[in-house]
């Protein structure tokens, strides 16, 4: 059997790895990228194939989120693989990494074969996963990272919780030398941030809530990355919210450091002003900070201090984030935003060319997994690619594909949705509607 054919057809296509941004025609052959150039059609006599017109569309490598919880197992109520995965593909995420503090936790190889082979049964686009750092994710015992990834684990966390004890961070970030993975690094001083609801500051005292201090995160990151320093091993620092963590970065990659490091939309899209009205759509953690701790990651993505933009898509169950702000869940869904959040507060207010930010949403996330067929259109790459309208404005209602609708930008007008995610040459999302 002949494999299938498809020409995307004079599209604007955008691709970091080989500093691409022109006007081209895309051809997928099977589940990979055959050809790239001006007028495919006629020089490769293709006439009669399937082609889809994307004159005034983005044609992009396929969307990386390096940072989602899926749920399963466990807390089906707030999201499944099946329901997550939709979400993502109708967000043009064509790949995601999968946190592993579901209940039980990933923290085996046997859990990790769970969760791909569920992936690979129900997923509607790629799903990679992280194993926990420590067993049961209790920060007391490393959990077992080598077995983790002979079954498939790319990357180790403790996700949601920080790894306290400073030993067993030196130990994995050994591990994740010699294994080649990440351990993406949720920094949070614990005994910093306490019982903390929202960022500690001039709103959270207004308000008369407790507050998790920025330094609850620098402090963390600058440990962790002086043990990446001493142990040579990989640190991917998730969620960075805050102004001194960047430059803390910053300093560390002048000095040759290995770190990577990604931020999510909220960060440079909200502040915590937001909380006034004690709304926990925008209760997350790490919190929300100040207007210069969002200039700050706005400057840190505009400089590569900031490689990556991940969702941290966190689904809650309505009657779960209806607790009040004290007593509801950290966490805001993210993957049916990321594109256009990106598209709107940073492309088009020219913080990061239209180059940049497919860096932001695919090349670096797929370096930072060690995926290398992915985050780029070369010919021979995987054929996982995102269309993006970058005009056309829509406002965010709560008709999610997610199981949960929590999040911060319901009402918000923006630009720059998919309308296109094709996975492994197939496509499985055109113009909002699944095929
Ligand atoms: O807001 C968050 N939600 N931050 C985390 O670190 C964990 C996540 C969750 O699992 O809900
Ligand atoms: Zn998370």
């Amino acid at each position: 059997m002949s494999k299938q054919k498809l020409l995307i057809k004079g599209g604007r296509v955008l691709d970091p790895s080989q500093n691409l941004d022109r006007i081209a025609d895309a051809l997928i052959e099977g589940n990979q990228i055959k050809a790239l150039g001006s007028n495919l059609a006629s020089r490769m006599k293709l006439d009669g194939i399937q082609a889809w017109d994307a004159k005034g569309l983005w044609v992009m490598p396929g969307v990386i989120d390096l940072h989602v919880h899926l749920r399963e197992p466990g807390r089906e109520m707030d999201e499944t693989v099946a329901t997550g995965t939709r979400a993502a593909a109708k967000g043009g995420v064509t790949s995601l990494c999968c946190m592993p503090n579901t209940e039980p936790p990933i923290d085996s190889p046997r859990m990790v074969q769970f969760i791909l082979n569920k992936s690979k049964e129900q997923g509607a686009v790629h799903v990679f996963s992280a194993g926990c750092v420590t067993k049961g994710q209790k920060g007391e015992e490393l959990a077992e990272m080598g077995l983790m990834a002979e079954a498939g684990a790319v990357a180790f966390t403790d996700d949601g919780k920080p790894v306290m004890n400073t030993q067993i961070m030196r130990r994995a970030l050994e591990y994740s030398k010699s294994l080649g993975f990440p351990v993406m690094d949720h920094c949070e001083d614990a005994h910093l941030s306490q019982n903390g609801v929202m960022h500690e500051g001039l709103v959270s005292s207004r308000l008369g809530v407790c507050g998790i201090p920025a330094e609850a995160e620098t402090l963390m990151a600058q440990r962790d990355i002086q043990l990446a320093e001493m142990t040579g091993g990989r640190l991917h620092l998730a969620h960075v919210s805050c102004a001194g963590t960047v430059e803390t970065i910053r300093q560390a990659k002048r000095l040759g450091v290995r770190v990577t490091a990604e931020t999510c939309p909220h960060y440079f899209a909200l502040t915590d002003e937001s909380l006034v009205d004690f709304n926990s759509n925008f209760k997350m953690n790490p919190p929300l900070r100040t207007q210069k701790d969002l200039k700050a990651i706005q400057e840190g993505l505009r400089d590569g201090t900031v490689d990556a933009i991940a969702t941290d898509h966190a689904p809650h169950a309505p009657f779960r984030k209806s607790a009040g702000l004290e007593s509801a869940p950290f966490g805001v869904i993210g993957l049916e935003t990321l594109l256009p959040l990106t598209m709107t507060v940073l492309v088009s207010e020219k913080i990061l060319t239209p180059l940049e930010a497919v860096r932001c949403l695919s090349t670096n996330p797929a370096k930072i997994l060690g995926l290398k067929m992915k985050g780029g259109l070369r010919v021979g790459m995987d054929a996982d690619v995102t269309l993006v309208d970058p005009t056309t404005v829509r406002e965010v209602t709560d008709q999610f594909e997610s199981k949960s609708k929590n999040s911060p930008f319901i009402g918000w007008k923006l630009k720059g949705f998919a309308v296109g995610t094709i996975v492994s040459g197939r496509v499985v999302m055109r113009d909002g509607a699944f095929v």
